[in-house]
């Protein structure tokens, strides 16, 4: 193991802004994360945990250890007739194991495609997409903590999933690094095709009867044509959540905004659609100096050529700022923000 010092972090954020790492580290074991905590704990570090970096706003140095989980690994744990599960370790690339779980015949996974990071990423902000979150596969979540290296296991009710949160943005907020997922997938096509961009995707496609093969490639469609390339556009996917609102909250909403796209929830609750309120106030593929927002999907800010994280954030309060006084609704920034401490 070896710690870097001053390592600069612009290659390896989606949204390539400069921050340099006090200290950093690439872990490709659980024996080396183990040397990483104590490094840190030796040295009094903060710990920051970073897959590939692509839900973060990094908006200044961070005076912190920085530690790259690049643990490979793919084992078959438990198998029946009908299910499979799998673990599946922090470093591996979330869309490969999509790719691969399908050609092996287990699926489930086919909805979350194309989503940018790392699997151990994935918890933590409870990755969905078209219907499908990661929640409904998820057994359990291995990780280290940070104090005391301790292994630690928890079950997907500890994990205290929802829409876009887990206890891992709340309570164990930098308490610990994730090492592997266990998730439980099916040997039995079982196919979500509702929601309604995928439905009416499929519809013009004449696909009557998907298979998981047709979703997994409705949705590398979908999303490729709506959200920009990382790799390409620097931007780190939806900026904001969409807001989960009370049945008061929603009828005053529905008097300033009567068409604005909702989605009951089963809790009785409704999620109303963030990318419409912002595109209602005229952001959608405004640029703002080297920032801007996307022109085919106002939810998603991109870097055209800003180093300063402050920049992007700026740009989104005006955002917030904006859909507040048109709606009344405060949105949420949705990847997680370091550097500014
Ligand atoms: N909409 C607009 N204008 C826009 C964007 C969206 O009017 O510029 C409207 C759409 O017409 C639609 C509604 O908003 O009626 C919802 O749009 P979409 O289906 O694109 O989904 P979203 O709610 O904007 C969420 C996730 C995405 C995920 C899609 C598909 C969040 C914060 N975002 O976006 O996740 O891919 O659903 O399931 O929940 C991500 O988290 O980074 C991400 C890309």
């Amino acid at each position: 193991m070896r710690v870097l010092q001053n390592e600069p972090l612009q290659k390896r954020n989606s949204l390539r802004l400069q921050s340099i790492a006090r200290a950093f580290v690439n872990v490709n074991s659980e024996e080396e994360l183990r040397d990483a905590l104590l490094w840190g704990r030796n040295n009094h570090a903060r710990v920051i945990a970073l897959g590939q970096g692509s839900n973060v706003v990094l908006a200044g140095d961070l005076n912190a250890l920085v530690i790259h989980q690049a643990t490979q690994g793919r084992e078959v744990i438990e198998e029946d007739d009908r299910t499979i599960v799998l673990r599946v370790s922090a470093g591996e690339n979330w869309h490969s194991l999509v790719q691969w779980s399908l050609s092996q015949g287990y699926f489930g996974l086919e909805n979350l495609a194309l989503i940018p990071g790392t699997v151990g990423a994935a918890p933590i902000q409870n990755i969905g997409a078209y219907g499908v979150e990661l929640s409904s596969f998820v057994r359990s979540v291995q990780a280290l903590s940070v104090s005391q290296s301790e292994q630690l296991k928890l079950s997907a009710s500890q994990c205290c999933f929802a829409y876009r949160d887990s206890v891992f943005k709340r309570d164990m907020q930098d308490q610990c690094v994730i090492t592997s997922l266990d998730l439980v997938l099916s040997k039995q096509p079982n196919v979500q095709c509702a929601y309604p961009t995928l439905k009416s995707y499929l519809h013009q496609h004449n696909v009557s009867e998907p298979t998981p093969l047709d979703i997994f490639n409705a949705v590398v469609a979908i999303r490729s044509s709506r959200l920009p390339d990382p790799a390409t556009c620097p931007n780190a996917g939806s900026f904001f959540k969409n807001p989960v609102l009370d049945a008061a909250q929603f009828r005053s909403v529905l008097k300033r905004a009567p068409s604005i796209p909702h989605y009951p929830q089963a809790d009785g609750k409704t999620k109303v659609a963030a990318g419409w309120l912002i595109e209602q106030c005229g952001w959608k593929g405004a640029r703002v100096e080297s920032v801007g927002v996307h022109s085919e999907h106002a939810l998603v800010l991109v870097n055209y050529d800003c180093d300063d994280g402050r920049r992007l954030l700026a740009l989104a309060d005006d955002i917030k700022r904006s859909v507040f006084d048109f709606s009344g609704l405060e949105l949420e920034i949705e990847p997680r923000v370091y550097g500014l401490e």
